[in-house]
């Protein structure tokens, strides 16, 4: 989960990396008040989750309180690369007398954790990453060890920060990677780290992406999750705990193991060429063990989804036989009839694998007027293609 900015510096200031002080608000009116603490001077920065705020027009210097109201109206709904501006952070202003780049990020190739540094931060660091590599030190940290003195030490002389910041910046890296470990996340990176003109080092930028794998260790980190921007179904998919992936076409498909249905959203999307180029609405893995209770919240999400016009059903029956998965549909419908629920989209099932006879001997005896029984894959693609292109 990667977060917003004042996210970050929230967390930072928890962890005492130094931060300024700042305030997120939603409207251009709620910023007088908020520049006006802030001393009445304040930076205006668009909450985006993508960098490249500053040269977007998306961090502005306000004067006074009422020019962080004009700032503010400016900036809030400004779209930067594609995001729309929903919130802003008024922070505190700094003289900046120079601009560094600290990071700490899992390197999954190398398996390790990685620190990078670099005395040209700013706004151009991804360019001189790519033109001027050697200016980006890279060093990696085992994580056993974490990041002990000596380590700290070599960052920085590696990045060759000046000599009178070394024991400010080992603070800040060190603040840095209580947030990287105690938080569980994949990357916190500071850009711009600057040294005032006072000569104190802080971040005031920073960009922190959480490992979802640990979120079962932090519960608080739920309310840092953007409710806004989710997609209401693969939130409900996530609740009950069912892999759910929504995309732009008609045809929702679900499926039993990512292998199958990979392979399924291929055969779908080939099927589709021939009918107006339908192509995959979502799709859902329902696992192994395809209880009726699993096919129920399955077909709910899928069926709930507007755009979808037909539904392929492709299970190959393993360990759960295709008769527990031909029950699973029929009660399924069931439930969400009882419940009602809207069942009015087709549904093309193909069965195969164990006890496949006597699943689609199940679907056959039930007769449900929406469902079709197509025997093959790729026969089943095409039934289902060519009904949502109707
Ligand atoms: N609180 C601040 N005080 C003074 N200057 C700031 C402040 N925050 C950001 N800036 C300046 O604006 C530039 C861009 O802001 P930053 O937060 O790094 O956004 P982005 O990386 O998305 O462009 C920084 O490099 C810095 O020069
Ligand atoms: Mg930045």
């Amino acid at each position: 989960m990667d977060l917003f900015e004042y996210q970050a510096r929230d967390l930072f200031a928890k962890h005492d990396v130094p931060v300024l002080p700042g305030k997120v608000i939603d409207t251009p009116e709620a910023a007088r008040e908020v520049a006006a603490e802030l001393g009445g001077r304040a930076v205006v920065k668009a909450q985006v989750k993508t960098g490249g705020r500053g040269k977007a027009g998306g961090v502005k210097l306000a004067d006074n309180p009422e020019d962080a109201v004009v700032k503010a109206g400016q900036i809030l709904g400004m779209d930067i690369k594609g995001h729309t501006v929903h919130k802003v952070m008024l922070a505190a202003t700094a003289d900046i007398a120079e601009e560094y780049y600290v990071s700490f990020l899992l390197d999954r190739a190398n398996r390790t954790f990685l620190a990078m540094a670099s005395v040209e931060g700013g706004v151009e660091i991804e360019v001189t990453a790519v033109e001027k590599p050697e200016a980006l030190a890279k060093i990696p940290v085992d994580a056993l060890e974490g990041l002990t003195d000596a380590k700290a030490r070599e960052i920085v002389e590696a990045a060759k920060f000046p000599a009178d910041l070394h024991d400010q910046i080992i603070n800040v890296l060190k603040k840095l990677w209580d947030v990287f470990v105690k938080e569980d996340a994949l990357l916190v990176e500071v850009n711009p780290l600057v040294k005032t003109t006072d000569g104190v080092v802080m971040a005031l930028d920073g960009k922190v992406s959480l490992d979802a794998n640990a979120e079962f260790r932090h519960p608080e980190h739920a309310e840092l999750e953007d409710a806004a921007a989710a997609n209401p179904l693969e939130a409900k998919a996530k609740e009950k705990n069912l892999n759910y992936v929504k995309l732009d076409g008609e045809v929702g498909i679900i499926g039993n193991g990512a292998g199958l249905v990979m392979s399924t959203l291929d055969v779908v999307a080939y099927a589709g060429e021939a009918h107006k180029g339908v192509k995959p609405a979502n799709f859902l893995d329902i696992g192994g063990g395809a209880s009726a209770e699993v096919m129920a919240n399955g077909l709910e999400i899928i069926l709930g989804d507007p755009a979808v016009k037909s539904v392929f059903v492709n299970v190959f029956g393993g360990i759960t036989a295709c008769d527990a998965v031909a029950n699973g549909i029929v009660q399924a419908l069931e439930l969400l009839k009882s419940k009602g629920e809207d069942v009015s989209k087709p549904l093309v099932v193909r069965l195969d694998g164990n006890n496949a006879a006597e699943g689609r001997r199940i679907l056959t005896e039930a007769n449900h007027p929406l469902v079709e029984q197509v025997e093959t894959m790729d026969g089943a693609a095409e039934r289902a293609a060519e009904l949502a292109a109707r």
